[in-house]
């Protein structure tokens, strides 16, 4: 869908590239006014790798299917290519999108807000591997690990380098839409976004979709790893008792990519606040955006359809204030659940899922005086 918002084409016909938000490894956001089309270009896609990106050779590289199975299989990219493929749009975020807007200012990688995005996932669903490999009855979760590994950074550290692993429960690990990907968007994945394979994980926040994936282990236990315990953990209470958990859905969460931060509008004109929606465990169904820095509400429009676990974009137009000043602009989510996103960031969560509003605060210029 191409449209006028925020005062120019949502279309971005150049893609300006992405802002660095560490060199090696590469991690980098879009920018995310340059919000356009539902499906983000695979050049403004952001990247979040915490080790090197490992050069694996796709004719020699095996992905396995062990553990608690009846028959391990170790499939070939080839192999993998030759199954019946299914495609799914999703979104991804990365559960630390959002956390340079954290008042203090919280450890890790600064993201904005660019650090999510939409795209077109091509693979072969993990269930129908699964049921070649046959799960023991007794398997719990799949863990998924991927080629690369170095030294993590956040405390507590395990010894020694180590793998990114991450498990998905075997209820999730069955639904059709958990893809083993070998195509973004219609091309094969670059070597950052994990080529030759990786998971999709739809729903579930960016950290659940290993990239790189060389191994599937069917599992009888809980798996505990560093990426699921030290990080991207969060504490949940169990009968007053603080139990730390896997973070897994993304929360219901909207923001806004025009205007941009400290912007400067002209007064009394036309302009279309533009932004989107998502979440993983309901569908993103009212957007309300503040023009007041949250005294009161108006309702915007959605754009695109219910597509679950793809985001909505959507829009509100706004006639800017006749009085020049800082005006605070926040979007708010409303879920099909009825849940809108909370006011404030929810501490149990460390630096992860920063879903409440973010304020953009933009200026309203002074009418120029003719002569
Ligand atoms: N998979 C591996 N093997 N290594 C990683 O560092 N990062 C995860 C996930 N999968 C990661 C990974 C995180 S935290 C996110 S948000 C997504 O990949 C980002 O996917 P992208 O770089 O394709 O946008």
């Amino acid at each position: 869908m191409d449209m006028e918002t925020g005062n120019r084409s949502g279309a971005v016909a150049d893609p300006v590239g992405l802002i660095i938000r560490q060199k090696d490894p590469n991690n980098l956001e879009m920018p995310f006014d340059q919000l356009g089309d539902f499906i983000t270009p695979s050049e403004l896609f952001y990247i979040r790798s915490h080790f090197p990106t490992p050069k694996l050779d796709p004719v020699a590289c095996r992905l396995s299917i062990r553990g608690a199975v009846h028959r391990e299989l170790r499939l070939s990219y080839a192999e993998i290519r030759a199954m019946p493929a299914r495609t799914c749009v999703a979104t991804l975020e990365c559960a630390g999108n959002g956390r340079v807007f954290m008042v203090p200012p919280a450890p890790g990688a600064q993201w904005e807000l660019g650090a999510v995005g939409n795209a077109e996932w091509t693979g072969v669903s993990l269930a129908m591997l699964l049921e070649r490999a046959g799960l023991a009855d007794d398997v719990c979760e799949l863990v998924l690990e991927g080629a690369d590994r170095g030294v993590p950074k956040e405390e507590p550290k395990p010894p020694g380098t180590i793998s990114y692993a991450r498990s998905i429960s075997r209820a999730r690990a069955m639904q059709d839409d958990v893809l083993i990907a070998w195509q973004m968007n219609g091309q094969d994945l670059t070597p950052d976004h994990g080529y030759p394979m990786r998971a999709i994980v739809p729903g579930h926040y960016g950290m659940a979709s290993v990239k790189w994936l060389t191994d599937i282990v069917a599992s009888t236990q809980p798996f505990h790893g560093y990426w699921q315990t030290s990080d991207y953990g969060y504490w949940d209470d169990s009968s007053g008792v603080p139990v730390r958990r896997p973070l897994a859905e993304m929360k219901l969460k909207s923001q806004i990519a025009r205007p941009r931060v400290y912007e400067t509008l002209q007064p009394g004109r036309p302009y279309t606040i533009f932004g989107a929606a998502w979440a993983g465990d309901t569908d993103a169904t009212e957007i309300w955006i503040s023009l007041d820095g949250g005294e009161s509400w108006v309702q915007g429009d959605f754009l695109d359809p219910i597509n679950r676990h793809a985001w909505r974009r959507w829009k509100y137009d706004w006639i800017t204030p006749a009085k020049p000043g800082r005006y605070t602009l926040l979007a708010r989510a409303t879920g099909a659940d009825q849940r809108v996103q909370p006011d404030r960031h929810d501490p149990n969560f460390g630096s992860y899922v920063i879903d409440h509003p973010l304020p953009i605060e933009v200026f309203v210029a002074a009418l120029s005086q003719p002569g």
